[in-house]
């Protein structure tokens, strides 16, 4: 008999190092609340069903309670012998109750217990981002109703392509992010269920109550089968993956805000909250945020590729490799909600230099498909009309010319069809103006969207 809560069947302790490496502690010591939390439930059931007396369940309860304000007062002392926060915690209990704290585990497992917390933590932590993710579609919403006319140049292939609003253009993460939200909503469906009552793996021979423990946890359901219930992690895969498609986006955005803040481009400035300096070189103002993120996306890809390994070959049903599943776990969460809480940040504080935006678009041959569909508009057919314009704009690059620089001669010469309206179709102004196709860059359009942008916030 080792001093272990299960030390039973033991006749010899382990090495304190091979306790260490076992124990999980250290890190699960954050479902200490979600841990008591369904404890607490768990003791209300067996006094309910009978299994345990009233008088024991308030005991506990109180005991309970006790070790919850000690943890918010830091005042905890976790010990690795005792592996993880499942035992740390039932060992404080007996330390502070006595013997019948040991009644706590009964007709439950650390499997069913584990898996309680995941879902707790991850269900509390996924409405605290949608609530990030909230507000950094704010601030982009914010930022892009200032800019509804303000042109940028539209690139595919990082050349420019066609002029476009930057309000269209910012919108897009607007967008991105509806989805992200919409997945993680989507998710909470599946993270709300309890596997409470699962036992180990096969139930329990006590008359418990798997519906009520749910209900008062705020569990909307039980899993069915008790065996899916403590060998389940796809809503932790889940998650990991609603988190890489989030960043992957962020991750775009960081991209161009650090290419629009390069000398290159000066589309934009990051405030100086959202910047640092250079030790050696006086004039930097690096874009160390943006870049972060970006570099963080590849943490939380690693995240979930880890966990898809740890499960792959696992047969059913609890193994402790799945142990590994709450490192890679918190550290999305950390990651997700300090990223969107940054970006937040760094939005509502972008200095956007619209007139910059609004010269490049003056200085490059962004305008040409007006061109070939002002002649197709005349009759010509398209593809004629691309050639005739592909050689005025080959014309045009040769005698260092953009396409608003051209003579009526030069443009008659190519064509018999143009006119001097041609001048007004080429506005860079113009040319966004007229795309007013659903969902285009149109200012009308712009301004559509944003109000249905606007309607999508408030319903939230
Ligand atoms: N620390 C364990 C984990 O995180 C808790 C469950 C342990 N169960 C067991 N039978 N060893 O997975």
């Amino acid at each position: 008999m080792t001093s272990k809560l299960w030390g039973g069947r033991f006749t010899k302790r382990a090495e304190s190092w091979v306790d260490a490496f076992g124990a999980s502690i250290d890190f699960d010591k954050q479902l200490v609340n979600e841990d008591i939390e369904g404890s607490i439930a768990h003791v209300k059931m067996l006094g309910k069903c009978g299994i345990v007396s009233n008088e024991e369940v308030e005991k506990i309860i109180s005991g309970l309670k006790v070790i919850k304000e000690k943890a918010t007062e830091g005042k905890l002392q976790y010990n690795v012998e005792n592996e993880d926060i499942h035992l740390n915690i039932e060992k404080f209990l007996i330390d502070e109750i006595g013997e019948v704290g040991g009644k706590l585990h009964t007709g439950r497992s650390r499997n069913d217990q584990v898996a309680t917390d995941m879902h707790l933590y991850l269900r509390n932590e996924v409405k605290e981002i949608l609530v990030s993710i909230k507000n950094l579609q704010e601030a982009i919403f914010e930022q892009s109703k200032q800019h509804v006319e303000t042109l940028i140049p539209g690139y595919t292939h990082l050349q420019r392509a066609q002029p476009v609003s930057f309000a269209h253009h910012l919108m897009t993460y607007f967008w991105m992010l509806e989805r992200d939200y919409g997945r993680y909503e989507d998710s909470v469906k599946r993270i709300n269920i309890s596997p409470l009552g699962a036992g180990a793996l096969a139930g329990t021979t006590f008359p418990i109550n798997r519906e009520y423990t749910a209900e008062l946890l705020g569990f909307d359901g039980i899993y069915e089968n008790s065996m899916d219930a403590v060998s389940d992690r796809d809503f932790i895969v889940e998650f990991l993956s609603n988190s890489s498609v989030l960043m992957m986006h962020l991750s775009r955005l960081c991209e161009e805000l650090i290419l629009w803040s390069s000398q290159e481009f000066q589309f934009v400035e990051i405030d100086d909250a959202f910047a640092t300096g250079s030790s050696i070189m006086p004039q930097k103002k690096n874009p160390d945020m943006a870049e972060l993120i970006r570099g963080k996306t590849g943490r939380v890809y690693g995240n979930l590729f880890s966990l898809l390994t740890v499960l792959k070959g696992l047969p059913l049903a609890y193994n402790k490799d799945m142990q590994e599943d709450k490192e890679g776990m918190f550290d999305t969460v950390r990651t997700v909600k300090g990223s969107l809480q940054i970006f937040a940040g760094m939005i509502e504080t972008l200095k956007v230099l619209g007139g910059n935006m609004e010269k490049a678009t003056n200085e490059d041959f962004s305008n040409a498909t007006e061109l070939a569909d002002y002649l197709a508009s005349k009759g010509m057919p398209f593809r004629a009309a691309h050639e005739v314009v592909g050689k005025l704009v080959l014309y045009s690059i040769q005698n260092g010319k953009f396409l608003l620089d051209l003579s009526m001669e030069e443009f008659k010469e190519a064509s018999d069809l143009f006119e001097e309206d041609i001048y007004q179709v080429l506005e860079p102004k113009t040319v966004v103006a007229r795309r007013n196709s659903a969902g285009g860059t149109g200012f009308e359009q712009v301004k559509e969207a944003l109000t249905k942008a606007g309607d999508a916030l408030s319903k939230k």
